[in-house]
């Protein structure tokens, strides 16, 4: 399955081209979020596909599953319904613009699940500046919520590819929790679901990492940024999977050298965002953060984002986890300032240190923010979204 929207319509094709030719698939579905154009095309140019390999690929529009904006999260229940409706023994997952799909993607996650794994996430290297949310919202919140489990070492909590087993299709068809996340927060709630199923989750590798575009500004992401935080959010005070939880991975291999020369998005188009004049209600919220943090983010101009550090971030990231607000204009606005600065103060500072040392600097944040959160006490529930 594969949900999209504006993919360019013959990388989309191409992927479920690649996918329909693999002997272990019996057929494709492509989830369109939006009617017309791109759905149309795609539509017109699979059919070709299909024929020649004598298997069918489904454009299927997205239904309104949820209750918050409609997005991916549409789209992946939206063939969670239909794959667990009609009993499908096993649904692969992939987001439609990865540039290098192919038939070894389907081939890992389909051994993984061969030797009992219900549940199988492909993880793949990224650049040292991309995967931003990743790192610094949902890698944190996961260290701070569950410690001591496998979710804050899972690899790409956030990614789109994964292979769910018919158990764990049902079991989300039948979660509201996951049915109602309609937008990006929807590969955190399914992350965090499937984690408790007792299935066995499997991390397969892509050594070559998943090709994909990447960013102007990192104003492409505010949406996602604030549905993700909102998701993780909403996972404070869940139980977490126990410490016993069965989790395989595959072993790192070494990196391609343009993943780690790679820079995901443009620098001096994000600095200037910091420079967005504050509201009212968003100063007047800032001032709440411990630490007088308000303050010094007015002062930006003159000191740089470098004072948002990793020890810093916790406490910022901790005041996020309890008083963010989705859809609160100034919360969101607070927020995303909020990131960027932490994201700006890692890529002009650790992220110049070259590839290694700056992901071993991030992973060592998650260690220790996982060790601080296991040491102080568990933090209350958010109240209930209204
Ligand atoms: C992430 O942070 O993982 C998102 O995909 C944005 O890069």
């Amino acid at each position: 399955m594969f949900p999209f929207k504006s993919e360019p319509p013959s990388l989309v094709v191409s992927n479920l081209a690649k996918a329909t030719a693999h002997p272990a698939v019996d057929e494709v579905w492509a989830v369109a979020s939006e009617e017309g154009g791109a759905a149309r095309d795609v539509a017109t140019m699979s059919r070709e596909v299909a024929a020649a390999q004598g298997k069918p690929i489904e454009v299927i529009p997205q239904e309104r599953v949820g209750k918050l904006r409609p997005g991916k999260g549409d789209a992946m229940n939206t063939a969670i319904a239909r794959a667990a409706e009609q009993g499908r023994d096993r649904v692969h997952f992939y987001d439609a613009d990865i540039t290098n799909f192919g038939p070894s993607w389907i081939e890992g996650a389909e051994a993984a699940a061969d030797r009992g794994f219900g549940v199988v996430r492909h993880r793949f290297p990224r650049a040292s500046t991309d995967a931003m949310i990743t790192w610094f919202i949902t890698k944190p919140a996961l260290a701070r919520l569950f410690p001591g489990t496998f979710l804050p070492r899972l690899d790409q909590p956030l990614g789109g590819e994964v292979l769910l087993v018919r158990e764990a299709v049902e079991s989300l068809a039948g979660s509201e929790f996951v049915r109602d996340r309609s937008d990006w927060g929807i590969d955190t709630v399914i992350t965090y679901a499937t984690s408790l199923m007792g299935l066995g989750l499997y991390e397969h590798h892509v050594g070559d990492g998943k090709r994909h575009a990447l960013y102007g500004s990192l104003d492409e992401l505010r949406d996602m940024l604030v549905e993700c935080l909102d998701a993780a959010r909403s996972l404070a005070g869940r139980p977490g999977p126990g410490s016993d939880a069965r989790h395989g991975s595959d072993p790192p291999t070494p990196v391609p050298d343009d993943v780690k020369s790679t820079v995901a998005f443009d620098l001096e188009a994000t600095k200037n965002l910091l420079d967005g004049p504050w509201g009212e209600e968003e100063a007047n919220l800032a001032d709440l953060i411990p630490g007088a943090m308000g303050g010094l983010l007015r002062a930006r101009a003159e000191a740089g984002p470098s004072f948002m550090d990793a020890g810093l971030w916790y406490e910022v990231h901790g005041f996020l986890l309890d008083n963010f607000t989705l859809a609160d204009h100034a919360s969101e606005s607070l927020a995303f300032r909020l990131w960027l600065t932490r994201v700006l103060a890692y890529t002009t500072n650790q992220a110049r240190w070259g590839f290694e040392p700056a992901i071993a600097y991030l992973e060592s944040t998650i260690d220790d923010y996982e060790r601080r959160s296991a040491s102080s006490p568990s933090r209350p529930a958010p109240a209930p979204r209204s």
